[in-house]
């Protein structure tokens, strides 16, 4: 298989071009190979949420708590959704064409592309200003919680930390969309100057041939892998475990008892305006 594809200058000379669309392919792949392997794994894993017993006696302490806890604000929600939006047509305008559907898929991509970048610029605000920065990010410190969720797959109760707002899966997922979409961004952004647009006058000759060709690989490169990263993040969604976090994208809450199964109420305190 060729990762990479090449052109041939006026000149005579091979330029880098894009990525092999095969990589297309792979990345769908393994998408759904690993859907496939999760779910079969899941008939298998014993990870529990916190024991029915414990989660009654942390209700019965915790009568202060409001019956459905707030857990995105409509603000984030609007966000998710537009930006979801966004990806969808954006992937839909970059791979029908490349799978044989042809139509006039650059505009869409485009326009699309803006929505996404204006979006995530929002999201950066909002998030830094707003919300509970942190919450999202994973670092050395999170290994405790790493090894507590490793144990209680093969079964054990362990007396470790619950996560916080986010579970760890999460914000591993979150760090992997972060590097991908940044990447398509921002060579989106420089490869706007090729196609005509109502901003500025289009200009194919900005870089050099090598440049441009290091950007389109880029490019592909981020978008393929967002095809396996959208695949995976789309089946949590809809598994059937993971439909009260995805109800709460919805309708922005979660109820106490769900808030008291699954997260540790010391790492996600309600009630802190930044926090929800
Ligand atoms: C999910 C995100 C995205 C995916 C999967 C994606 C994928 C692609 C692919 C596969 C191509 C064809 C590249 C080639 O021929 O080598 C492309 C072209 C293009 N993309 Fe994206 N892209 C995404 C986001 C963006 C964003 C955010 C922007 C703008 C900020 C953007 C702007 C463009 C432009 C202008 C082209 C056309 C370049 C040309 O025809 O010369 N894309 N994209």
């Amino acid at each position: 298989m060729d990762f990479l594809t090449w052109a041939r200058s006026p000149w005579g000379e091979d330029i880098l071009a894009h990525i092999s669309w095969d990589l297309l392919w792979a990345s769908l792949f393994a998408g759904v190979a690993f859907l496939v392997a999760h779910a079969s794994y899941m008939t298998l894993s014993r990870h529990r949420k916190r024991h029915a017993a414990e989660t009654d006696a942390m209700e019965a302490a915790r009568t202060d708590l409001p019956p459905r806890i707030k857990r995105h604000s409509l603000t984030a929600r609007l966000f998710h959704w537009v930006m979801a939006a966004a990806m969808f047509v954006l992937l839909f305008t970059a791979f029908l064409p490349i799978a044989g559907v042809k139509f006039a898929w650059v505009t869409w991509h485009w326009m699309a592309g803006v929505v996404l970048t204006a979006s995530i610029l929002f999201h950066v605000i909002h998030a830094t200003f707003f919300l509970d920065f942190w919450s999202i990010w994973v670092g050395p410190k999170d290994l405790p919680e790493l090894k507590a969720e490793m144990l209680r797959e093969v079964g054990h109760d362990v007396d470790a930390p619950k996560p916080g707002k986010y579970p760890l899966g999460n914000r591993l997922y979150h760090l992997a969309i972060v590097v991908a979409g940044l990447s398509v961004i921002a060579s989106g952004a420089l490869m706007m100057s090729r196609v005509r647009t109502p901003f500025f006058t289009r200009n194919p000759y900005l870089f050099s041939d090598t440049t441009w060709g290091v950007t389109y690989v880029a490019h592909g490169m981020a978008g393929v892998a967002l095809v396996g990263l959208v695949i995976a993040h789309v089946y949590f969604a809809v598994r059937p475990e993971k439909w009260w976090i995805t109800r709460s994208m919805v309708l922005g809450w979660i109820t106490r008892r769900q808030y008291l199964e699954h997260h540790d109420p010391d790492r996600w305190a309600v009630g802190d305006p930044r926090r929800g």
